[in-house]
């Protein structure tokens, strides 16, 4: 099986980040959502991966050249605009050749994994194997209808009045059959090829398509307060280790990652929280639900609730939460009349204490 990683996209609910970096490459517990998607494909046994590829293709074989160093092989599939999920399959033919592959989409975490419905998918497979998964409102997704033995009956996309609470996850597994129907879609009326109408066409000719209940937790990395709430997610599965330097007058409550060449001084740092790679942390309390990135530096800082990119510097501020901090991005206080001094990036977004 092969694995096709869906990463182009122009995440505008994700700015300023995603003005100079996909959003794939948003740091989750310190690593990129995407790393932790091309994991659990390696998890799965699969390592010949495509990944579709926008307008910033660039920074994606930067940060993961051709996937050695990850254990897989990765092709990137340059796509020239966003055009679609069933447009993605479509540009990826020759990569896929006739092969069975699972579509995963880059910005889709689901820590619990989907091992057992690839299992599922590898036994039977069906032309098309949904992951769905409850939902309270189902509205912003592709809903199913299936039936007791999990046959799928029905897909729409983002109904208004959605016909079960069975919202179509962002991983599907496919064989071969979905090359014809991914030809035979036309433009939806946001003007993009739907994998949710190929997916319908073959259920409409009677082939057979199914869908597994994922359980776990799922949420698409795609807007501020999802990223927050997925690192806060995978920061609760953390396993303490301290690899860097943390001195007698500091303390490491619950579970904390100090990663190398890290050093915590003087500080209070409340799990679950990550000190990234050389990292300096001084005289600060960090935590809990924080990660703070590589080569930052934190000075008399209180912070929890927040993402801090790397090489970001914060100074004398305290009662942060909720925040992300940008790569380089610099925050700190300075005596002044009480006014506030800000420099701030396109759309971005600054909310400070009335
Ligand atoms: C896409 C699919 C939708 C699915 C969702 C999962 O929506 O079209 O069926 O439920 O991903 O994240 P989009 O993110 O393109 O709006």
């Amino acid at each position: 099986m092969k694995a096709l990683v869906l990463s182009g996209g122009m995440g505008l609910r994700l700015r300023p980040f995603s003005h100079s970096m996909p959003k794939q490459l948003m740091p989750l517990a310190n690593k990129p959502v995407l790393l932790h998607v091309i994991e659990q494909l390696r998890g799965l046994g699969v390592t010949e991966i495509g990944v579709v590829v926008g307008e910033r293709a660039e920074k994606f074989s930067q940060y993961l050249g051709d996937g050695a160093e990850f254990g897989v092989r990765l092709t990137y599939i340059p796509q020239d605009a966003p055009r679609g999920l069933a447009h993605c399959v479509a540009i990826s033919r020759e990569f896929l050749g006739d092969d069975d592959f699972v579509m995963y989409l880059g910005d889709n975490l689901l820590p619990e994994g989907v091992n057992d419905i690839a299992a599922e998918f590898r036994a039977r497979r069906p032309a098309a194997q949904l992951v769905v998964h409850k939902v309270a409102d189902p509205r912003a997704f592709g809903v199913a209808e299936v039936d007791a033995t999990g046959r799928v009956l029905r897909l729409v996309e983002k109904p208004e009045r959605p016909v079960s609470d069975l919202a179509v996850v962002g991983v599907y597994f496919f064989t071969a059959a979905i090359h014809e129907a991914v030809a035979a879609v036309e433009s939806s009326a946001r003007g993009e090829l739907e994998i949710t109408d190929a997916v319908q066409w073959l259920v409409t000719r009677g082939v057979e398509v199914r869908a597994s209940a994922y359980r776990g937790y799922w949420k698409d990395a795609g807007q501020i307060d999802d990223v927050l709430a997925c690192n806060r997610e995978l920061l609760d599965r953390l396993k303490p280790s301290v690899d860097g330097e943390v001195d007698a007058h500091s303390e490491l409550i619950g579970a904390v990652v100090v990663e190398e060449g890290a050093r915590v001084v003087r500080s209070r740092i409340t799990g679950p929280a990550v000190v990234g790679a050389g990292a300096v942390v001084e005289g600060s309390s960090i935590g809990p639900h924080t990660s703070i990135g590589e080569g930052c530096r934190l000075l008399g800082v209180q912070v929890s609730d927040t993402i801090v990119l790397e090489r970001a510097s914060m100074r004398g501020v305290t009662s942060v939460r909720g925040s992300i901090i940008g790569r380089e991005a610099s925050v700190s206080a300075v005596d002044a009349d009480g006014s506030h001094r800000l420099i701030v990036g396109d759309h971005a977004r600054v909310e400070v204490a009335a």
